[in-house]
């Protein structure tokens, strides 16, 4: 069942004249990356309302560093998975247009993907909050954050977005064009639980687009748009579909990346 499902998607992509991904956490949860609303997932270790939201952030910014820093760590040595691969080999085989990511931690373009919006910001670079001057967070040691502007003395905060902050216009207007001229979009690893984010598969299947979900968990809001599930481990998932594509282009398989 599974397997004509990994067959179905395959062939799916191959006759989409453009398709494009939308990830969430699942999809770095085997990279070693918590997701946020699964059973080890970082909300039920950290009220988000407390610890992601921007007014958190202005009022007691070295609270909320304790859960940043936790999610730095984990985001500097964690590296891309096969499911993050797989995309990379989708695009590379001209059969993938853009990855719309909502996560933060730089693994789709770690794997090679070079068309990537990252919706929620990214970790990998850090603003201070006033004068808005940038750093890398390659540049910055673990024990020195939470740390002081020197100039402006405000703290630095990670590039990523907090609730009751905006999405980044590039990014927001970017993500819905691929959504709204897209044939087919695997929604990968996701909850869509977080809007305006969840809107674009809602976006892309009222233009006539293809859901494809791939999830651990069947999750009943993309259920009701998404054409089928193929529930599972995105990191086994997505290679097999990939591994399908080539087979049916009488290709070699890819030896294993990760
Ligand atoms: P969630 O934690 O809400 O959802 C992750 C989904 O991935 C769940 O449905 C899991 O079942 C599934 N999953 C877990 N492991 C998987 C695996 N190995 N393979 C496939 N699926 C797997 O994360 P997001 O939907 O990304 O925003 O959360 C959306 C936003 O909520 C985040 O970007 C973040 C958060 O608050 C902000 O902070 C603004």
């Amino acid at each position: 069942m599974k397997q004509d499902l990994i067959q179905k998607a395959a062939r799916d992509i191959l006759r989409s004249k453009k398709t494009v991904a939308f990830t969430g956490a699942g999809i770095s949860v085997e990279s070693g990356i918590p997701d946020f609303r699964g059973a080890q997932g970082l909300w039920k270790k950290y009220d988000p309302q407390e610890y992601a939201h921007i007014d958190a952030f202005q009022k007691d910014p070295a609270k909320v560093w304790l859960m940043l820093k936790e999610m730095f760590a984990l985001i500097l040595s964690a590296r891309p998975n096969p499911a993050h691969f797989g995309l990379a080999q989708l695009e590379e085989m001209g059969l993938l247009s853009s990855v719309i990511t909502q996560n933060v931690d730089g693994l789709h373009q770690a794997a090679g993907s070079r068309n990537v919006i990252e919706y929620h910001g990214t970790h990998w670079t850090l603003s201070w909050l006033k004068c808005r001057e940038k750093r890398e967070a390659r540049s910055l040691r673990l024990e020195d954050l939470p740390a002081r502007c020197p100039k402006c003395s405000s703290f630095l905060k990670p590039d990523v977005v907090f609730f009751g902050e905006p999405i980044p216009w590039r990014a927001q207007t970017l993500s819905f064009h691929e959504a709204e001229t897209s044939q087919a979009m695997l929604v990968i690893g996701t909850s869509a639980a977080v809007y305006p984010a969840a809107a674009l598969p809602m976006r892309a299947k009222e233009r006539g687009a293809m859901i494809i979900e791939i999830n651990k968990d069947p999750i009943p809001s993309i259920d009701l748009l998404s054409d089928y599930l193929i529930c599972g481990s995105a990191g086994e998932i997505i290679p097999a579909i990939v591994g399908e594509i080539r087979k049916s282009r009488g290709e070699e398989p890819e030896p294993a990346t990760a």
